[in-house]
């Protein structure tokens, strides 16, 4: 069994809305020392320049009390904003989309949303993932070594988030670029400013807007036409809402998956028995390793909640109007839950992770299309690179939100294209 990390810092030391936190090399110790010791418990808000500084936040850290919060949308409601940080109202919809919504508007958009991953429409994007995950493979197979973050697990979740909403390929780079400054927001390296999130929002949606229109004046095969022409109890999508949405699909499509696969080449490589079973039998522990990758990496940190009546939770009372934060991060590693958790094991069964969120309505719209393109991945890589292996340190995303890693090196035995 592999020990539980320890840190030196005792539990009223640990800010999680600290910069300095999210830097620290002990963090899964901090998230185990607060779930045994405080599971929920208060901290002070972050400071973002250009927002007023917010009341603070419980954060919950067991997987059962996660579970709890995420299943009861009318008690802990997303419409006052699913990040840590207050935004006004209109913010939160620009660029959070659904993901900001409680119902029935939230359902009236997923059902909507919903038309747009029709089953042939999942049916083509599969073959899609199959043919760039080759082309991807082949065309860093001669060079013997790569960045792996860039060159290939981004290159494919943002080639098939593109290529599903019919953006040219042309655009995709932008594209690339805009969702690192939403995503990156906090890491010095993309945005540092609420101004650069505004304006790397805005082309987003001007972008959308303009796809959009010309979807609906001319119809192709893609999900953009697909959602502007769907209509649930006669309504469309308003141009305003295909655009946040949009800003919502291709950041969750990018910045999740690409991290995903990053971490679980990592883990691959630190954990060479898994490797090996996986790599001498890929179908029997395909479903597996998969889960197994997403519970390890966990991508998305967090996700927050707002309490609408007075409640407790594992014993802390808690007020309408509090912020709850769930640390995904602290629920996929609880012991309580997972045995051994602290081991990266490619044969996990059962493995209810919350790395896709821990159910309820928001549960993540693309787990199926990104559990494809992992599973692809590894298994083009195995494939055409079978030592592929990671060769330094990563360089990780400073972010109390995605569980990023910016660039990783890595080498392999030369292959010809
Ligand atoms: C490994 C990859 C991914 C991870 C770890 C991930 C994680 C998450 C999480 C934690 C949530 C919030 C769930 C909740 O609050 O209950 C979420 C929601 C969402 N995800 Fe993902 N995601 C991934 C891939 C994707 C992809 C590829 C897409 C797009 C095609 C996508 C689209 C969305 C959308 C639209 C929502 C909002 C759903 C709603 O509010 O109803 N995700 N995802």
């Amino acid at each position: 069994m592999i020990p539980t990390p320890q840190t030196d810092l005792s539990v009223d030391q640990i800010k999680l809305a600290d910069v300095e936190f999210w830097t620290r090399p002990d963090r899964d110790a901090c998230f185990a020392k607060l779930r045994t010791e405080r599971p929920v418990s208060f901290h002070e808000e972050f400071e973002y320049p250009g927002l007023p500084k917010g009341p603070g936040f419980w954060a919950v850290t067991r997987w059962e009390d996660v579970w709890t919060v995420s299943r009861n949308p009318d008690l802990f409601i997303s419409g006052k904003g699913s990040n840590l940080s207050d935004m006004p109202l209109e913010l939160l919809e620009f660029f959070g989309s659904m993901i900001n919504m409680d119902a029935p508007r939230h359902t009236k958009l997923r059902l909507l949303v919903n038309k747009g991953f029709t089953p042939r429409m999942v049916a083509r994007v599969e073959e899609m993932v199959r043919e760039r995950a080759r082309a991807i493979v082949d065309a860093v197979a001669p060079r013997g070594e790569c960045d792996f973050v860039t060159d290939i697990a981004a290159a494919l979740p943002l080639q098939i988030i593109c290529e599903m909403m019919g953006i040219p390929s042309s655009d995709h780079r932008r594209i690339f670029e805009l969702t690192n400054i939403i995503l990156g927001v906090g890491d010095p390296e993309y945005a540092s400013t609420i101004e650069e999130l505004m304006a790397a929002g805005l082309e987003l949606f001007q972008f959308a807007q303009d796809l959009g229109q010309g979807r609906l004046e001319r119809a192709t095969d893609d999900i953009t036409s697909a959602l502007m022409h769907a209509e649930v109890d006669g309504e469309r999508l308003s141009a305003q809402e295909f655009g946040s949405f949009f800003i919502l699909l291709v950041a969750a499509g990018n910045e999740t998956t690409r991290n995903a696969i990053s971490h679980g080449m990592k883990a691959l490589t630190d954990w060479p028995e898994a490797r090996r079973s996986w790599q001498a039998d890929f179908e029997r522990y395909k479903a597996t390793a998969v889960e197994e990758i997403v519970r390890w990496a966990t991508p998305v940190i967090h996700f927050r909640r707002t309490v609408t009546r007075d409640t407790e939770l594992s014993g802390q009372p808690l007020k309408a109007g509090d912020k709850v934060v769930m640390w995904y991060t602290a629920a996929n590693r609880d012991p309580e839950k997972f045995a051994d958790p602290y081991r990266f094991d490619i044969t996990r069964e059962p493995n209810e992770h919350v790395g896709y969120g821990a159910g309820g309505p928001h549960f993540c719209l693309g787990a199926n299309l990104a559990r494809r393109e992992i599973a692809v991945m590894f298994e083009e890589l195995f494939r055409r690179l079978p030592d592929i292996a990671i060769s330094g340190p990563p360089d990780m995303l400073l972010s109390a939100f995605i569980h990023g890693i910016k660039r990783m090196p890595c080498t392999f035995t030369p292959r010809a294209a």
